[in-house]
């Protein structure tokens, strides 16, 4: 937790570089439907991480990969979206992770897994026994399912949904039956970076 704000400070990384990402639409909602207390920052930086090449893991390892390491020290908990591909997790998020295994910044960390593919089950059993073996802590009740793949009109409403966050917020608060997908949407982020926070010791 930062001393100054007293927020539990999340990063929130995207595995997808593709411009109009459902995964990274889902880490930029995330900064904006944080919950009093959670501050989340976006890692946008993954592409200027090298092939990881232990060769070069070294006191003065490339800058792409001492600001990523920075990144992860500076927050107390991690949020993670990444697509599947092949079956597996996005090659630019796995390359990143190579680099901190000897670093150990992931080091009991608490980490939230967002799937924004209902169809993506085994990247994330892999996701998951990389960061764990990595002694990241996967918080279960922070790691959830948004499905945003397969509709257009989908898509559509959560890209206007950005622009009523704030209303939205405070309906998703008391999110009933009746809210639309990007509402439950932002529901679903709330309670994730809320139960996060818990395992930061926050709340
Ligand atoms: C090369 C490639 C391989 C993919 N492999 C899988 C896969 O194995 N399983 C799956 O569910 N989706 C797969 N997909 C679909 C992507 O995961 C899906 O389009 C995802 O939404 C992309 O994330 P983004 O919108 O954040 O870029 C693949 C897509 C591409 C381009």
């Amino acid at each position: 937790m930062t001393g100054n704000t007293e927020a539990v400070r999340v990063l929130a990384i995207s595995g997808s570089l593709r411009q109009a990402s459902s995964n990274s639409a889902l880490v930029s909602a995330a900064v904006h439907v944080a919950p009093v207390g959670v501050e989340v920052s976006v890692y946008g930086e993954l592409a200027d991480v090298p092939p990881f090449n232990p060769d070069l893991d070294t006191n003065t390892a490339p800058i792409g990969v001492v600001r990523f390491r920075a990144a992860l020290e500076a927050c107390e908990a991690i949020l993670i979206c990444s697509p599947e591909y092949a079956h597996g997790v996005s090659g630019v998020l796995k390359n990143a992770l190579d680099w901190i295994v000897t670093s150990g910044e992931l080091m009991d960390k608490p980490i939230a897994l967002i799937n924004a593919s209902g169809r993506a089950t085994l990247a994330y059993a892999s996701l998951r026994e990389t960061l764990t073996t990595m002694s990241g802590r996967v918080i279960e009740d922070a790691s959830v399912t948004i499905p945003l793949e397969g509709s257009r009109s989908r898509r559509r409403q959560h890209r206007a949904g950005r622009f009523f966050l704030p209303i939205a917020e405070g309906i998703a608060r008391r999110a009933g039956s009746s809210c639309t997908s990007w509402c439950d949407t932002i529901a679903t982020l709330l309670e994730s970076l809320r139960n996060i926070s818990v395992a930061c010791g926050y709340f």
